[in-house]
């Protein structure tokens, strides 16, 4: 039985922390899994650190889908969330829930994630009205990068946090069981944590937040085009991998790869007969 809504409820309920990871294959998911973590996030941050796009804004519905899937198959016990590209839930509630139920249905996540606050509260209360989980994301919210003037730091002026308070209240409102704050002051994190019901989620927003969320990419060291400065290396999977390759490599070029124990034999007489 995978993790529930109601599950990730309660442990905001018991101040019971809640870890949740990006990832956006079957092999990686399936290590995320079996480590415990209940929330798995293939979020649209696979355009840059999978597909190499400069931002998220690239990434499609057909895309997620794909990843999506894979990430479901690699697991058992995770909810997995499917997060909703740019312009797929923005131009009518029609197309909010069929993009949303297409996560579920064809991919088969058991929650959706969309950034925005109020501007989106009329969707998230749609989707859930269809009876399909979903997860707010406000802050730092990368789809809007181009509005927002870059990567910075969200909700510093008075009338900045005052905003983002109400967001996350028009979500919690709207029905939403956890919502991510992304790049935002550890206190105000901390102040709407305080302020709503539902889970809040941080990614560089303190640890004032209910829970953590991180791209799996920055924590392993796996991608390297930029380290983002809430994000921990707890190893660095790229000098591992470059590493490896190289004494590939090499063994390759001189002749040492494969040996005995990496090849197959065969009756010497069926070869003696095709020498003959
Ligand atoms: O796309 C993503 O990985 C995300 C996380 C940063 C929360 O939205």
């Amino acid at each position: 039985m995978r993790i529930t809504i109601d599950q990730i409820k309660n442990m905001k309920k018991r101040g019971e922390k809640i870890a949740m990871l990006t990832a956006y294959d079957y092999s990686t998911a399936k290590v995320v899994d079996e480590v415990g973590i209940p929330l798995i996030l293939v979020g649209d941050s696979l355009g840059m650190v999978v597909l190499g796009y400069e931002t998220t804004i690239s990434v499609t519905m057909d895309e997620m889908l794909h990843h999506t899937k894979a990430v479901v198959r690699g697991t058992k016990r995770a909810m997995v969330i499917g997060d909703m590209p740019f312009m797929t839930y923005h131009t009518s509630i029609s197309d909010a829930q069929r993009n949303a139920a297409r996560f579920i249905q064809e991919g088969g996540a058991q929650a959706i994630k969309l950034e925005g606050g109020v501007t989106v509260a009329d969707k998230v209360r749609s989707i859930v009205n269809c009876g399909i989980p979903v997860m707010g994301h406000i802050g730092l919210t990368p789809q809007s990068i181009h509005q927002l003037g870059g990567y910075k730091i969200q909700g510093r002026t008075p009338e900045a946090a005052d905003k983002m308070l109400k967001d996350a209240l028009a979500l919690e409102e709207a029905g939403a069981f956890a919502i991510v704050l992304e790049t935002v002051p550890a206190p105000l994190a901390t102040l709407i944590t305080q302020k709503i019901s539902v889970p809040t989620i941080g990614i560089g927003a303190g640890v004032g937040c209910d829970g953590q969320v991180q791209i799996i990419n920055d924590i392993l060291g796996w991608y390297t085009d930029f380290v983002p400065k809430h994000a921990k290396q707890y190893i660095r999977l790229t000098d591992i991998m470059s590493n490896a390759l190289t004494q590939y490599y090499t063994e390759v070029k001189a002749g040492s790869f494969p040996t005995e124990d990496q090849s197959f034999s065969m009756d010497e007489s069926v070869l003696a007969e095709l020498t003959k």
